[in-house]
Parts: structure tokens; sequence; C-alpha cells
């Protein structure tokens, strides 16, 4: 009987041990399946209910996006020293993303990104005219564009991704024809924020989605960008007139501020560039998803990567940032060269420029881009 119990006893102990194990093994495996997506009200626009989604990863990563402009509204990241800090420009809430002025922070950028020249393209001999809204140029989609309307919003199976809906009707903004654009953000569990855009048309236009998210990897720590170190995988660029319309050249960064192929500075020959940096990098690649560039912050130790199917990428030092905007997140200012863009791309102005990769997007075709911006630390 004794024995018995002893027996009992160990065989207790034993078993409780493999429970530990197993939940410790288990925990684990929670702990990197466990994303979830959590929603909260994020006011009105147009009598109509704006939400922020938050999608948070196993490790604790998260991201969050508001329906209003399919926007990223932040990205919270790890540093080296384990203190997590929002990555990304923003506001506090909704009122900060309608302002006038708001510089697309984190926005869906579309139906056309970047510039055309004086607004004006043909197409098949008919002559169409975008929305002007940047010194007699169209920038950006127009007046009205893809950052500044309701997107309808659908959270996917698994807990990782959001897809955003919008129907853009033919005539918008001076573009042809009925547009339905979605765009499905996903975060996933190696710390990556992947953006997939998907696009179908019922008359030929012209196309060039990105997103607009302005990163400062020191989270708030520094007020520019001067330290950071960018890397574009780009032997070329597209170099602009004063009006920031690509000439249509294409030039070789060798030997300019223009050369990022290893890494550096941003504050290194950002002077010897009117304004700063504000131009188009023609990508050194082939069809498909590449990673394509990189930004390392010494101080937090983040690392940033991006991947892109696109052809370009037009790296923004933050340029017209002048801290006059209201409803900033913790009242942050943001100054010229606070934050630098990295938005995968077409080259601006190719429905005029015949050498340019064709933004055209017939009926019966279907536009696919894929970006991929991943976090670490090093
Ligand atoms: C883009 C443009 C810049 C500027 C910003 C928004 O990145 O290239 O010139 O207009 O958007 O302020």
């Amino acid at each position: 009987m004794k024995k018995n119990v002893v027996g009992s006893l160990l065989l207790l102990c034993f078993l409780s041990i493999v429970d530990m194990a197993c939940s410790n093994n288990n925990s684990n495996t929670n702990s990197m399946s466990t994303a979830k997506i959590t929603t909260q009200s994020f006011g009105t626009f147009e009598g109509k209910p704006v939400t922020e989604y938050t999608l948070t990863n196993g490790n604790g990563m998260q991201v969050s996006l508001i329906n209003y402009g399919a926007t990223l509204t932040k990205i919270i990241t790890q540093a080296k020293d384990s203190t997590w800090g929002d990555v990304i420009t923003g506001y506090d809430s909704l009122a900060g993303y309608v302002q006038e002025g708001n510089p697309y922070f984190g926005a869906t950028i579309g139906r056309f990104a970047n510039r055309i020249a004086k607004g004006t393209y043909t197409i098949d001999g008919v002559t169409y005219k975008a929305a002007l809204n940047n010194n007699g140029q169209s920038l950006h989609g127009g007046l009205k564009g893809f950052d500044k309307v309701l997107w309808d919003a659908i959270i996917l199976p698994g807990d990782s991704s959001v897809q955003l809906n919008y129907l853009s009707k033919d005539g918008e903004e001076g573009y042809p024809g009925n547009l339905k654009v979605q765009v499905v953000y996903t975060l996933t569990a190696n710390n990556a924020v992947k953006i997939e855009y998907t696009a179908s048309t019922d008359k030929t236009t012209v196309l060039n989605l990105t997103n607009h998210a302005y990163f400062n990897l020191t989270a708030g720590k520094s007020p520019n960008i001067y330290d950071h170190l960018v890397q574009i995988n780009a032997d070329k660029y597209t170099p602009v007139d004063a009006s920031l319309i690509p000439t249509g050249e294409i030039l070789e960064v060798k030997g300019t501020p223009m050369d990022f192929t290893q890494p550096k500075r941003v504050g290194q020959d950002i002077d010897k560039v009117t304004g700063g940096y504000d131009h188009n990098w023609v990508l050194n690649k082939e069809e498909g998803l590449q990673e394509i560039a990189n930004v390392y912050e010494p101080t937090s130790g983040r690392y940033l990567t991006v991947a892109t199917t696109e052809p370009g990428i037009q790296f923004y030092s933050g340029n017209f940032l002048t801290g006059s905007l209201t409803g900033t997140k913790n009242g942050i200012i943001y100054n010229k060269h606070y934050a630098l863009t990295l938005e995968t791309q077409h080259f601006p102005d190719a429905p005029n420029q015949p050498s340019f990769p064709s933004t055209l997007l017939k009926p019966g075709e279907t536009y696919h881009q894929t970006t991929v911006y991943t976090f670490s630390t090093k």
C-alpha cells in the first residue's frame, strides 16, 4: 500500500513535470501564434464610422490602421534595449488625419502616386486632365485622392490581416474607368508589415499605388533622420525639374549625393540636394518581390528592410514638414527632416514618359503590387 502511494506520488510528479514541460511548449506555441486584431472607434467621416484596427503578433509587435485613407496609424516595434516605440508619424485622433495639409501620413496613395505634369496625359488619343493640387501639377491622386476617402474594411481569417476595398468611380479626380482597388495589410510572425494591392478597371486607366508612411526609427527620440543609415539598391535615379517633374533622363547615382548603393547617413550629403531628398530611384531588380532598401538607426538598433515588386522608390526626407501640424501623436513637433518615406512605386509622370515602365491598366488585366517593410534590431 505504502509502495503504491509512493509510486502514485512519483507518477503524479512525473506527470506534472511532463505537463509543465508541455504547457511551456504550449505557451511558446501560443505566443508564436497569438496573432490578434482589436478594433476601436476612431470617429466619423462624412457621417460614417471610422475604425482603427490594431494587429498584434506573437512577439508583441503592433500595427494599427484606419479605414480613412487605408492609413497606417502606428507601427510599434522593439528597440535593441527591448523598449517599444512607435516608428511612424501620425496623430492622436481623426481630426489630425483630416486636417488641411496633412502630408499623407501613413496613407494609401492613388489613383496615381507622385506627380503627373500639369495633370495631363493621353490614352488611346484621348486627353485626360487629373485634378491639379501641387503648383499646377497633379500630386498623389489630386484634390481627393485615395488617402482622403473611406474604405470598406474586413478582418481576414487568421487574425493577422485586414483587407480594405474602395471603388473609384469613372471620372473621379479626372481618371477614366471604374477602378476596384483592394489593399491587404498583414502583420507577419516575423515582424513584417506586408502590403498587397490588387486592382481592376472597366476602361483603360493609369494606376500607381503606394503607401506614404514616414519613418523615424528612434520612435520620437531624435527630431531628425540625419543619423539614419539608408541603403538603396539602385545605380540610377530620375532627375527632376524645379516642379519635381522628371526631366525624362535616367542618370547614374555614382559620384553624386544620390548614391545610396552602400549604407550612408542621410545627413551626409543632404545639404548638397536642394531641400533634401525627394526623388525616384530606379531599382536594380528583376520582376517579382525583391529586397531593395534598408534603413538602420544605430542608437535604437532598429533595422528596417524594404522589399517590393515595384520598379522604383521615392526616398523623401520630409523636406516639407514645417512643425505646423496639429493633434500630432504625443504632441511631437514634426519639423523638416523629422522622418523619411520609402514609397515603392512606378516612376513619377510615367503616363507622359514613354521610356518609363508603363502605368496603364486595361480592362481584363489585374494590377498586383506587394511591398514588405520588415523590422528587426542589430
Ligand atoms: C511625396 C512627394 C513630396 C511631397 C510629399 C508630401 O513624397 O514626392 O514632394 O509632396 O509627398 O508632402
